[in-house]
């Protein structure tokens, strides 16, 4: 967990107010822009294959069409995932997880988070795949289905776990306490979450990872308020203002 003061800077689907998200571009500018993680989606693909992207369909981030468990990773590799975004970024492709491993540093913590329609199947490939070399230790695992992550965490005692959530919850270590199992970090929406519930996460052992905060008075409060990691579009921005905000 991040002790320093400084929160950790999270790159969401990459550096996806800057490139197309979830692509090896975005994954790329976001460790170049200084990202010490990464947060992407996966979905499973018919042929059982991890693909990254965050809609289950095709239709909004590629010049592609049609779900992502209907296709095979061959399938949905021919559509281009980089054009809509700009034609710098022409021929750009949905990647499989494990091109982004390849790609990234070590010193560039992964943040998978699994959507929600998840099934078995899933847990059974992204386990596989997070027991190879040194794929669990870089990675953070998170889901707004709580109930998967319990099972994951059954599964592989091991794996870093991180509950999403977007509800104002009544008190956020309690809730995390309720699960029953080590929660590594909590990931509320940046505007649910105040000092005393950032404060009491820590004491108790979890990070504070808050999604997609993309402007300055939204990085000044939750860097007052303490917490330990920052999600947003902007890695490289969000770094510039952290150093300029130390002085
Ligand atoms: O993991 C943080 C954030 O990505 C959760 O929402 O819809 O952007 O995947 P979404
Ligand atoms: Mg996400």
């Amino acid at each position: 967990m991040n002790s320093s003061l400084q929160p950790l800077v999270i790159g969401h689907r990459g550096a996806a107010g800057e490139a197309p998200e979830n692509t090896l571009a975005s994954f790329r500018l976001a460790a170049e822009q200084g990202a010490q993680m990464v947060e992407l989606d996966v979905h499973l693909s018919a042929d059982g294959q991890l693909i990254v992207c965050h809609d289950d369909t095709l239709d909004r981030t590629t010049d592609g069409a049609g779900a992502i468990r209907d296709q095979t990773a061959e399938e949905i590799r021919r559509a281009d995932a980089g054009a809509w975004f700009g034609p710098a970024f022409a021929g750009e492709r949905v990647p499989l997880l494990s091109e982004v491993y390849e790609l990234l540093p070590l010193t560039v913590e992964i943040n998978v988070e699994v959507k929600d329609a998840a099934g078995e199947q899933l847990d059974a490939k992204l386990l596989d795949f997070l027991r190879q070399g040194t794929n669990l230790f870089r990675t953070v695992v998170s889901s707004f289905d709580h109930k998967l992550l319990v099972r994951l965490k059954a599964a592989e005692p091991e794996l870093r776990i991180g509950l999403l959530y977007a509800a104002d919850l009544y008190h956020h270590a309690s809730y995390a306490a309720l699960l029953e199992t080590e929660v590594w970090s909590l990931h509320p929406h940046h505007g649910l979450i105040g000092r005393e519930d950032a404060e009491d996460a820590k004491a108790a052992g979890i990070a504070v990872y808050p999604y997609t905060a993309n402007r300055p008075e939204e990085w000044e409060r939750l860097a007052a308020i303490g917490v330990s990691g920052i999600i947003t579009d902007y890695p490289g921005r969000l770094n510039d203002w952290l150093a300029q905000r130390a002085g």
